[in-house]
């Protein structure tokens, strides 16, 4: 998760920056939106406060922002700065240093990274003096989200049209991806609940949302691995830079993860997986209550992560880390989890809790391995994500110290049934 400054300037395309705010809130970020006087002529301020439920910035000398002289303390505290729309105005001042308001003064201050989405007229773009200002702001490090060709509001048609709301996020993700962390590293993740088909309308299902596997999928990305979602029937936006496969039972889930399970360094398993499943499987034809249906005959499922820590055995590679949802004995569950499923780590958490179960975007978990039990309390998804990948970085180097990973093959897959 990032604190990200928008900066939103006088252009036509000021309202897709209302998408561009949607779009970084709905990766994770907490989103400040900083208009200049003439974005305040094309939209007004109340549509990005109402969707970023934040006060939105449009006058360096409002009463109450200079007692912390907030365009020096914003800067300080943002990860990045993006403009979109980028007029030639502010491009111009970007790169001459010009400091008249609050977009303006902030943007000297910060030593966040800085992105623009440029909008404009294909004459003004093409303009030496726009090109030369472009090109003192590419050197000094600043990324541009370049603008496309078409229609333009001025009624030409060539480039200068402000790129899609949804490429100005994903470049925004890329600039705040660290670089290494997690390179060169495949991760396999799974979340939400998995649906078990009665019949075309009726299904057994859960109450997981996937919230917390698009968390970590998310973090994953941004430390720059290739990250493989599996993810169960969840109605959350998935994140950019993911590689996304859709299932809906736990059969076709482990199916999934079995195959794929190669290719990956380490994996978490989040889902809330199913652990029984119509004995028939699903009825074509939807149960009628004239049939005086009363009870169902359920199998259980195949464990997905027993499966997997079976295969690997007493191979260090993959990382094995699995989630244990409890509501009560939570620590004494976790441990005999972490032992009879042959995983690297549990993340327990008690789901009776209002504030750490379903579908809500906090949690406080414990982390249980072999050697060491951490609390980790109460804060968001998006925050656990990053210390559950902590603790993944660091089983993965503990690994690399044991010495070269024995590559596992299809042909060691003694224990899995899929
Ligand atoms: N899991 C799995 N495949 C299953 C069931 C669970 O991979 N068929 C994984 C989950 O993704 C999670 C962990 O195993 O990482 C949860 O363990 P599990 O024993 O299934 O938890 P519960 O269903 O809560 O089990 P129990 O009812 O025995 O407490």
């Amino acid at each position: 998760m990032a604190f990200i400054a928008l900066g939103v300037t006088g252009s036509v395309a000021a309202y897709k920056a209302v998408e561009v705010a949607r779009g970084l809130q709905k990766n994770g970020h907490e989103v400040t939106v900083i208009m200049t006087a003439s974005a305040e002529r094309f939209i007004g301020s109340l549509t990005f406060e109402a969707i970023t439920r934040r006060d939105v910035i449009t006058d360096q000398f409002t009463v109450g922002l200079n007692a912390s002289v907030e365009h020096v303390s914003m800067a300080s505290a943002i990860d990045s700065l993006v403009v979109a729309p980028a007029t030639a105005n502010i491009i111009g001042k970007f790169a001459n240093g010009i400091a008249d308001d609050f977009l303006t003064s902030m943007h000297l201050v910060t030593r966040a990274p800085i992105l623009m989405a440029p909008a404009m007229n294909s004459n003004m773009l093409g303009h030496v003096a726009v090109e030369r200002n472009l090109e003192v702001l590419r050197g000094r490090g600043v990324r541009f989200v370049e603008p496309t060709e078409g229609d333009l509001a001025c009624g030409w048609t060539g480039p200068g049209r402000l790129a899609e709301p949804s490429s100005i996020v994903s470049a925004v993700e890329e600039s705040l991806r660290p670089r290494g962390s997690l390179l060169g590293r495949c991760l396999l993740i799974t979340a939400g609940p998995t649906y078990e088909d009665l019949d075309p309308v009726r299904f057994l299902g859960n109450r997981s949302t996937g919230r917390m596997g698009r968390a970590l999928a998310q973090a994953a990305a941004r430390r720059g691995a290739r990250v493989i979602l599996v993810a169960g029937p969840i109605s959350l936006e998935m994140p950019s830079g993911v590689e996304v496969v859709e299932v809906r039972s736990a059969s076709e889930m482990h199916q999934s993860v079995m195959e794929r399970k190669t290719e990956a360094d380490a994996m978490i398993l989040a889902a809330a997986v199913a652990d029984y499943t119509p004995t028939s499987g699903p009825r074509s034809q939807k149960l009628c209550k004239d049939e005086h249906i009363e009870t169902i005959k359920l199998t259980r499922t195949l464990d997905i992560l027993a499966d997997l820590g079976g295969w690997r055995g007493g191979q260090s590679r993959p990382v094995l880390v699995g989630f244990a949802a409890e509501t009560e004995e939570m620590l004494v569950h976790a441990r005999a989890k972490l032992k009879a499923k042959n995983v690297d780590l549990i993340v327990a958490n008690d789901v009776s809790q209002p504030d750490t179960g379903f579908g809500v975007d906090t949690n406080a978990v414990t982390l249980v391995s072999h050697d060491v039990e951490t609390p980790v309390p109460l804060q968001t998804k998006n925050e656990i994500a990053e210390v559950i990948l902590n603790r993944v970085e660091e089983l993965l180097r503990g690994r690399e110290a044991d010495g070269p990973q024995k590559v596992l093959s299809e042909t060691a897959d003694r224990n899995s049934s899929s």
